[in-house]
């Protein structure tokens, strides 16, 4: 079959933040990310500096503005740190802007060649949700360390990490009414496909629900869910994303590993702080979910969730938000065979955000 659309995986996620060099540092002590690439002042840029990171197949780009004149800067003022573009590697990206452009996109940044001695790297980029950029990057024809103007890092760092294999997937919250619009978006532009819907009866609590639609690509490599807020007798915890985020945005990213139990205790070692789970919740587990190879104990231990569906099972983590406003946050998941997203463990993490949410006020 002719794939008409061809991804070749998730190329970069940009993020926007008030401090790259600070940042650099938290990703880089927390979660292990090797720093790869830098521009800046040094480079000859006086307007950004940004740090590459990377840990396996993840790649990660942390971009301040050097003034309040930038766009960024004003971008980072209303949203905090946030994901600002999400960058998809294509064979093509001029012929893949054309193509979302024909089908309805809006441009962001036209058909652009960028080249130094090491070849030529080629991107586009068109505007999603909020202020978030979706980006084509084509580098087939370029060998430098990230793009040009940018310089390798050489100095001495622990490039071991602790085990993030690749963005297994990327969660968006939208506006109330918005996601049947986004989840046509990816579908009309993309050639996406619908993988899996959870209503607000699936996902509730007695105070609080949300709706989401899973979109993915037909390679299956780049999975987009999309939640939005639903109507309860509280604020619903995508609501008050959308509150603080000021706007439609990445809500979380999800890391993949082969090993999560030494993924996440060396995380947990290293100060990255996961949601609490009840220690009811592994009570008669394996009842509910079958037999697994982990220990139950040490996944209670660390706070670990499984889920099975007809294919296999999963194990899943959720980080705290990792800046002062609730927004931004991570999850740890090991596949074994399961390609969903947990329905069963959905619930648990509702009720474990509801619970911070009410921590902070906001419920
Ligand atoms: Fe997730």
């Amino acid at each position: 079959m002719i794939d008409f659309f061809p991804i070749l995986g998730f190329d970069h996620l940009e993020f926007y933040v008030g401090n790259a060099k600070q940042s650099a540092s938290f990703y880089a002590t927390l979660f292990k990310f090797t720093n790869t690439a830098y521009r800046g002042f040094i480079t000859g840029n006086r307007k950004v500096s940004s740090y590459v990171m990377e840990q396996g197949d993840i790649r990660f780009v942390l971009t301040t503005a050097l003034s309040s004149e930038h766009p960024i800067a004003s971008q980072v003022f209303k949203h905090g740190d946030h994901v600002g573009v999400i960058a998809l590697a294509v064979p093509d990206a001029v012929h893949t802007y054309q193509h979302v452009i024909a089908r309805g996109a809006t441009g962001a940044i036209p058909p652009t060649i960028a080249e130094d001695d090491y070849g030529v790297l080629h991107y586009a980029a068109i505007h999603a949700f909020g202020d978030v950029l979706i980006k084509f990057v084509d580098r087939q024809n370029y060998r430098g360390i990230f793009a040009p103007e940018f310089q390798p890092q050489t100095g001495v760092q622990d490039k071991r990490g602790v085990g993030l294999q690749a963005i297994d997937h990327v969660v968006s919250n939208v506006e109330l009414g918005a996601m049947d619009r986004w989840v046509q978006f990816f579908a009309d532009t993309m050639g996406f496909q619908l993988l899996v819907q959870f209503d607000d009866q699936a996902i509730s609590t007695e105070y609080s629900a949300l709706m989401s639609k899973v979109m993915q690509n037909s390679s299956g490599q780049i999975k987009l869910p999309i939640n939005e807020p639903a109507i309860g007798k509280r604020k619903s915890q995508i609501q008050e994303y959308l509150d603080y985020h000021q706007g439609p945005g990445v809500q979380h990213i999800a890391f993949s590993t082969d090993d999560i139990v030494t993924t996440v205790s060396q995380l947990r070692d290293a100060g990255v702080e996961f949601l609490q789970v009840p220690p009811t919740y592994y009570e008669n587990l394996e009842a509910r979910v079958g037999k697994i190879d982990e220990s139950i104990h040490q996944l209670a231990e660390l706070g670990i969730l499984v889920d099975r569906d007809q294919e296999g099972y999963l194990l899943q983590i959720f980080t705290q938000p990792v800046e002062d406003r609730p927004t931004l946050f991570f999850e740890v998941i090991e596949r074994h065979g399961a390609q969903s997203f947990g329905e069963g463990n959905f619930k648990s993490l509702f009720e474990a955000i509801e619970r911070e949410q009410a921590l902070r006020g906001n419920l």
